[in-house]
Order: C-alpha cells, then structure tokens, then sequence
C-alpha cells in the first residue's frame, strides 16, 4: 500500500540505518532506512519491490547457498549420509517457499527488508494454556476483543500439538508436530483463529519443541519396536559407557522429579537420553536426517502464518560426551542455519531461542563475528526477569544494574522478549559476579531469596514455593503467581487493605518494571492471569500428572466472572487491569520505545531506584522504577547528563510535569512507585 508521511511523522533512530515513519490515522508504523532529505520529502513512498517473488527468492538463494553449505559442513562434514540429506535440506527449503500462501509472500515483503517489524513498540504479547485460557481455540477468537482492549496483539499459545494424555510437561511432550491435540480443537480451527487474529492485526508466536519428542511419537515408538533406521533419531545405548560418561559432566534440569539425564528403556534393553523428564527423549541432531525432518516441520507452522517461532530449549540441542551439554557451538551453527533457511523461504517469521542462561551466554544467541544479528532475532531476557525478583526482595537495585552492562550490548536488529512472570520457574541463574557488585555473598544472597519467595523469611508476604532443589547443591528455583510472589494472597487473606495495597503496586512496579519490560527495549510478554492478579492454585497437588510439579501453581484456570470484576471500581482485578492497560497504552503512544538499542541508564543515584532514558534525536523518556517501600528523592543530577540545565518533563504515569533543574532540587518518587517522564512532549502527547 502506498501511503505519504510528512517530516513530522519520522522518527530518526540513533546509531541506526532506519527511521520509524508513523502514520497517525491507525497508529501504525513502517520502519525504513533512513531516507536521504530528498526522499524524506518525496510524496509516495513504498518498500515492496516489484519483482516476483519466486525470482526474489532464487536470488537470494544462490546469493546465500555457499554460507548454507558451510554451516552445514561445519555440522555434517563427515556423515556418511550428509550429501543425501543436504539435497533433501535444500528440497525442503525450495519446497517450503513453494507452498507458502502468496499473501504471506506479500507480508514478508513489508516484515522484512530495512522492516525489522518485531522492534516496534506497538507490539505487546501475552503467553497461555489454550484451555485453561478459554476451554478451546474457538472460544480463544471470541477472547481477542478482551485481549485487544487490554493493549496485547501478539499470543503465545502454549503447545498446542498432540502430547500424550497425562503427563506431558504441559505440552512439551509433543507426540505428532502436525496434529492439533483434540483438547484444544482441530488444525482447521487453529486456521481460523489465526485468520481472526490477521484480520486484527494480531500476531502469532507457536513453540516448536526441538530438543526432544515424547515417547509417544512415532520415531519413538519404531525405536522401542526395534527400527535401526529410527534408533539413530535419539541418543540410544546398550550399556551405560556413553551414558556415564555424559553423566559426569551433564547437571540435571528436574532433579527432583526426574533425576539423570538417561532413562532405560526394558523392552529394547536401551538407555535413552532424556534430559527433561523420562516421557522426553532428545533428539540426535548429529544426524543431518533430524534436522531436516524437524526443519520441514518448522516451515509447516511458518506457513500455517505463525509469526514468532519460540524455538524451545536450544541450548541443549548438541551433546558431546565431557561437556555440559549446553550452549555448545555446534547448537548456535544449527539455529544460523535454520535462521538462514527461515529467512530464505518464510523470512516473514521472525524466531525466539528460547535460551535460559546467563547473560553473557545469553548474548551468543543473538549470533557473534560474522553471524553477529543472524541468529536468534528474539532471547528471553531472563536475567533481567529475575533480578526484577532480586530488587523487589531486596529493596535495592544493585545488582540488577550491575548485570545490565553485559545486556545493553545487545545487537541492533534483534531484541528481547522481556517478562516478569511465566509458565516456567524463576530461576536464580545471574552470575556471583552481579551479586559480589551488589554487596552480598552470593550464596547467602541466593538462600535469601529462596527463603524470601517461599514465605520462609520472617516478614515476606510472598506466597511462592521452591521449584527443583538439587539436594546436592541445593540449587532451587520459585514457583508462584506474580500477585502471590508480590503479597497479594497474604494481604487477601488477612484482609488488611493497606497490604492489599501494597501488593498492588509491586504488582504494577513489577509488570511496569516489566515496565523494565514494558519500557526498556524488547517485546514485553505479559502471563496470563496476571493482568487480573490471579493468586496461586493448588489444586494440581489432586492431579498425579501435576503434582510433582509446582509450576502448576501459577498456571491457573480462568474464571471468567472473576475476570468480569475489572469492571467492579475499587476491586484488585480492576486496579491490576486498568493500570496494566495504563501502562501498555503509554508504551504504544511513544515511538522512542521502538527497540533501536536506544537506551541509557540514569546515574546510580539512590540504591532503591532502577532507571534509565531511552532516547532518539527528538524524544526521551526517563524511567524511574522505587523497589523500596518508602517515597525516594531524586536531585536533577539523575538527569543532568541528558537532559538541558533547566527543563520540564512531563510524567505520563503520575500526569504531572516535572520541572528540573539547579534550584528544583528533587524529586519524589512514591514507595514502590514509577515515573514516566517525557522530556519534548508537546501538548498533543498528553494524555
Ligand atoms: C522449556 C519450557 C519448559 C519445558 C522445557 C522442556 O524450557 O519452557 O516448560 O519444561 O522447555 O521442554
């Protein structure tokens, strides 16, 4: 589509190629490089080029098929069934673009190019259980309204493909890449959500479980039967050799519930590999036959119009005996090159390693030297989810800023899924060094934060519960709902009203420091539940399938008349929605949130405030995060280096203009409290 943009809709990125052009009418936004003055003023602008498709894919294909090839030998060189299998690779690449819908075709062109469209600060996403959300993908269609009135347009649906009945690790077992799992609806229902959600300008963001399949899978199950030809597709051993020696070097994922990283298997006398849970076995993808096998299925969910793939657990997708069996080198050359083939064939879906590791093995998935940005184009920002954990406990923010150093060098092109809470644990992984900076010893520091969670410590209002405490090194992480973590079971129960208000805004701090989400740079990705304040749910301890796993506690089924309480003033549910949506609808109005690596973080002022200015030519936003339970106050030194001697911001969060400097002396920032203050907004931008 053709559409005119004047001088005043141009965003100018720094230190970047790329301007985001905004069109006011819809609130939408293209990115471009950044246009030469002339161009700048041209009346009619368009970034589709008008070439067929097939013959801009046959170009870029020869252009990229030498650097295929390479990433390929790195991997295969010495199979003996390596030249068979990259003829396949390649069958399945040129095939894959062959079936994709040519109004897909037509989306790539304006996703990608100079468009890195998974930047943009209108994108807000939400992650859910399909069933415990809404029952079924149908009835999801009719909760997009909800969700969209909430500020969320991208959806993380959590597995949605067959997985045994039973235990499935909520759906991380997955028996058939291709088959919806009758629980949820058909693959003919999953289209039609997906069509609602297009016509809703709503994105879509699917697992493609990688590292393992359920023991239920076909593959699996001629495995078990005896097939040669599939024993090669897992790691399978008839004695425990191999098995012991991987054990020496490889750490256990659940060692409570699934302790070792091997399960026998009596009817074939066999251990398989099985470093999640017994019912997951890993995939051999030393064999090139797997990852052509699971790259098909890949473009099949690329081309169902999925937007984001999260590409879960890759860290652990190479083994070597001696090693840990994480982050191996051979892992990142798979994912370039199954980032190479995305962009090749379906360059519309954008993908998310989904990489739970420390930050500066986080880094590494977003590609290093030549492959710097042609990786993983998402990563979950875990360390800076959980060392939002660490202030909020702690009261100070030390250490959360101390590890932001290693983060901020993330590469321009890529970005973060940033999120306060999810399906999966808390995990306390950041490195001794934040913590040393910080003040503490490290494992004092980490038992006090377990301590802290559980509701161990005397004083914590948290309601959490340790998740996969290694009795040998005594490693443990937090399950529990955000509102549960923040106090808000505790202050229900008591029914104290100041409490209750209290662990409303940590809650908000929280989601608003998501707020380090929702504002730092990166996809905020909101959980399910939380934009109500749902407190833990214990009734998975009556489920056999569920109740040697805790993360089921903050995995709640919605009662829809509950949710019906955001309309009750006064309620929690309405406090939690209104401010949660508050917040989403300041991050959309504001183009300078766009993630062009556009940001800064504020001198180390006060020890309880976390904040940093993200900022372009024209436009800066100062975020200013209080994790401590008393107001603080701020000297205009916070914002001197960025800011004119004497200025005026205007604070979006509070509705208030912030005069700063030499004879306004402070600030003030309220217990647990945010400010968002806008330095250039003109009276347009108020709200
Ligand atoms: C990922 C998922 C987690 C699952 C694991 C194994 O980390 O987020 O829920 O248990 O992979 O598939």
């Amino acid at each position: 589509m053709l559409r005119e943009f004047s001088k005043k809709n141009i965003l100018i990125l720094p230190a970047s190629n790329w301007v985001q052009c905004l069109y006011p009418a819809d609130n939408s936004c293209v990115f471009m490089k950044k246009p030469s003055p002339r161009r700048i003023s041209a009346k009619k602008q368009t970034t589709a080029s008008t070439k067929p498709h097939h013959t801009v894919f046959e170009n870029h294909f020869k252009s990229q098929e030498a650097n295929l090839r390479k990433l390929y030998d790195e991997l295969y060189h010495n199979h003996t069934l390596a030249v068979p299998n990259w003829e396949l690779l390649v069958g399945t690449i040129r095939q894959a673009f062959h079936n994709r819908p040519s109004g897909f075709k037509i989306k790539d062109q304006s996703k990608t190019g100079s468009t890195p469209w998974y930047l943009s600060n209108t994108l807000v996403g939400m992650s859910l259980y399909v069933d415990r959300f809404s029952d079924n993908l149908q009835k999801l269609g009719d909760k997009l309204d909800y969700l969209k009135n909430l500020g969320v347009n991208v959806l993380h649906l959590m597995p949605l493909f067959e997985s045994p009945d039973g235990e499935s690790d909520g759906g991380y077992a997955v028996s058939d890449f291709r088959m919806v799992n009758p629980r949820f609806g058909s693959l003919d229902d999953l289209k039609v959500l997906i069509a609602r959600m297009q016509e809703k300008d709503m994105y879509l963001m699917l697992d493609m479980v990688l590292n393992h399949t359920s023991d239920q899978h076909t593959w699996a199950q001629s495995t078990r039967a005896g097939d040669p030809y599939f024993m090669d597709y897992y790691y399978m051993f008839e004695d425990r050799t191999l098995p012991d020696q991987f054990e020496s070097a490889m750490p256990e994922i659940f060692p409570e519930s699934a302790p070792g990283n091997f399960t026998y298997l009596p009817d074939c006398k066999r251990w398989v590999m099985t470093v999640f849970h017994s019912y997951q076995w890993d995939l051999n993808f030393s064999n090139p036959r797997v990852l052509v096998e699971m790259l098909d299925h890949i473009f099949f969910y690329a081309n169902l119009g999925v937007d984001i793939l999260r590409i879960d657990a890759p860290a652990f997708i190479w083994k070597q005996p001696g090693t840990n069996c994480q982050n191996l080198p051979e892992a990142h050359t798979l994912l370039r090159l199954i980032h190479l083939a995305l962009r090749l064939a379906t360059p519309g879906m954008a993908m998310l390693g989904e990489a739970i590791v420390s930050s500066a093995e986080i880094m590494k998935y977003f590609g290093t030297g030549d492959y710097r940005a042609r990786e993983c184009d998402f990563a979950y920002n875990a360390t800076l989810m959980a060392l939002q954990w660490d202030a909020l406990a702690t009261g100070k923010t030390k250490v959360l800023r101390s590890a932001q150093k290693e983060l901020i060098k993330k590469p321009l092109g890529t970005t973060w899924i940033t999120y306060t809470r999810c399906h999966d644990d808390i995990g306390l992984g950041f490195s001794d060094e934040h913590i040393i900076v910080g003040g503490f010893d490290p494992s004092a520091h980490r038992s006090f934060l377990k301590d802290y969670y559980s509701g161990e410590y005397t004083g914590s209002p948290a309601r959490g519960a340790l998740f996969s405490v290694n009795p040998k090194t005594l490693d443990g992480r937090i399950s529990g709902t955000l509102a549960s973590l923040c106090g808000l079971e505790a202050a229900l129960e008591m029914q104290a009203p100041a409490a209750i208000s209290q662990a409303i805004d940590k809650i908000i701090l929280m989601q608003g420091m998501q707020g380090h989400s929702i504002f730092i740079g990166g996809l905020p990705m909101l959980y399910y539940g939380d934009e109500t304040g749902y407190l833990n749910d214990y009734a998975y301890l009556e489920d056999y399938s569920k109740n040697y796993d805790n993360r089921w506690m903050h995995r709640p089924i919605i009662d829809w008349n509950l949710n019906g309480r955001i309309n009750i003033d006064g309620s929690p549910q309405q406090r939690i929605f209104t401010d949660t949506q508050r917040l989403l609808q300041i991050r959309r109005s504001m183009p300078v949130l766009t993630d062009f690596n556009n940001i800064e973080w504020l001198p180390d002022e006060n020890i309880h405030v976390s904040g940093y200015v993200r900022h372009t030519e024209n436009s800066k936003l100062f975020c200013l995060f209080n994790f401590g339970p008393y107001p603080v106050y701020l000297s205009w030194f916070v914002f001197k280096p960025m800011a004119r001697e004497r200025d005026i911001l205007y604070d979006h969060w509070n509705h208030q203009q912030i005069v700063i400097g030499p004879d306004q002396q402070h600030i003030q920032i309220k217990g647990y409290g945010i400010v968002l203050a806008e330095w250039g907004a003109d009276e347009g931008m108020k709200e």
